[in-house]
């Protein structure tokens, strides 16, 4: 059981980093937020001007770049050559356009590479889009959680107002659109259900049941 790895994938704001984190804490296993360290590589292209349409460029920055997901006492933390990246990759900016550095081949196959490299006898959960197709295929539990755009945008929407930033409703369903249908529709593995995969439709669910009904099918499986 120690060394079970949990793939949740899913479209962009499904709550699947909540869920996850959740879920590891409870197994006492490692949480792996793989969109985070996409993220952080827009981040940092864009900071140094690196075009996010350049995939040798975008290769060349991610082989010079070191990236590192730490728990510490401030919670799950990014940090990019040294610098704790966890705030500024979530701005509206990177959110925006994090999916165009998502498409480039060269720049997944580091990704998952790195990924996989994280995961070693570990007990695992990681969340992204590619999880249960491409960087653990053969994890032992593998959840799809969906929920409506407008569910989601709401969810976001809230979340904003919480923290006291600007947030316009249908601007977020916009975006979560136009995200979802770039990570849907890229060449190299779009976000897409794994065959073995369970789906979770979490747009009537509280993010506690969510995580009981994960936490059921682990317990199933193992
Ligand atoms: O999960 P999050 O919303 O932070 O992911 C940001 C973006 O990173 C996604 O919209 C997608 O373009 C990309 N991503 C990906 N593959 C993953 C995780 C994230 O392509 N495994």
């Amino acid at each position: 059981m120690n060394t079970m790895t949990i793939a949740i994938d899913g479209p962009a704001a499904a709550g699947k980093s909540t869920v996850a984190k959740r879920v590891a804490e409870k197994l006492s296993f490692i949480y792996v937020d793989t969109g985070a360290m996409y993220r952080a590589l827009t981040w940092k292209a864009i900071k140094e001007g690196v075009s996010l349409e350049d995939e040798k460029g975008l290769k060349s920055l991610l082989n010079h770049t070191e990236l590192n997901l730490i728990k510490n006492e401030l919670g799950q933390r990014v940090i990019l050559d040294q610098q704790d990246v966890s705030d500024q990759i979530r701005t509206a900016e990177v959110t925006n356009q994090v999916s165009i550095v998502a498409k480039h081949k060269e720049v997944r196959e580091e990704m998952v590479r790195r990924q996989q490299e994280l995961v070693k006898d570990k007990g695992v959960v990681m969340d992204g889009r590619d999880i249960g197709t491409h960087v653990l295929p053969d994890a032992e539990v593998k959840i799809f959680m969906i929920a409506s755009v407008d569910e989601r945008a709401e969810r976001r929407h809230k979340e904003n107002i919480e923290k006291g930033f600007p947030s316009d409703l249908n601007q977020l369903k916009e975006e979560i659109r136009k995200r979802d249908e770039i990570d849907s529709n890229r060449e190299v593995s779009p976000l897409v259900k794994a065959e073995d995969a369970i789906e979770v439709d979490t747009t009537s669910m509280g993010i506690e049941e969510v995580v009981h009904t994960i936490l059921g099918i682990v317990k199933e499986k193992a």
